[in-house]
């Protein structure tokens, strides 16, 4: 299937509106769904690792129509997920919640 990339844009945009409940919503409903990638978080301060994860989704929703300025950032994205010891099953865990959810989660 293409990416359908207005789409995409679009409902990025409803989530800036209300980027930090969504943000906060997401690592909960992940950790509530899918705990056992909960040891991987235990250092972390999820304040600030909330704003992290919403600037990376701005940079790649941003630059959807230009992807050749994705491909550095995003390898290195996943070179450091390596070094956190993040295995390659917990993306799909992640875009689970992500998307899916999200969608579900939209306002009537
Ligand atoms: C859509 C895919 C993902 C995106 C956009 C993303 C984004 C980020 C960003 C921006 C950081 C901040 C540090 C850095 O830039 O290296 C980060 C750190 C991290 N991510 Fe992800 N991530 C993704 C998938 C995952 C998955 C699947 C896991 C494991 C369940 C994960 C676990 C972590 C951990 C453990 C850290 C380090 C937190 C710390 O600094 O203590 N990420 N992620």
């Amino acid at each position: 299937m293409a990416l359908q990339v207005y789409i995409l844009e679009q409902s990025f945009n409803r989530i800036l509106i209300q980027k930090q409940a969504f943000a906060q919503t997401f690592y909960d409903r992940l950790f509530e769904q899918f705990p056992q990638v909960k040891p991987l978080f235990r250092n972390t301060d999820l304040k600030l690792q909330q704003n992290k994860l919403l600037g990376a989704l701005a940079l790649v929703v941003s630059n959807l129509r230009h992807p050749e300025k994705l491909a550095e950032p995003l390898k290195e994205l996943g070179k450091r997920h390596a070094s956190y010891q993040v295995p390659p099953e917990h993306y799909a865990l992640v875009g689970t919640i992500l998307v899916v959810r999200s969608i579900s989660a939209r306002p009537r």
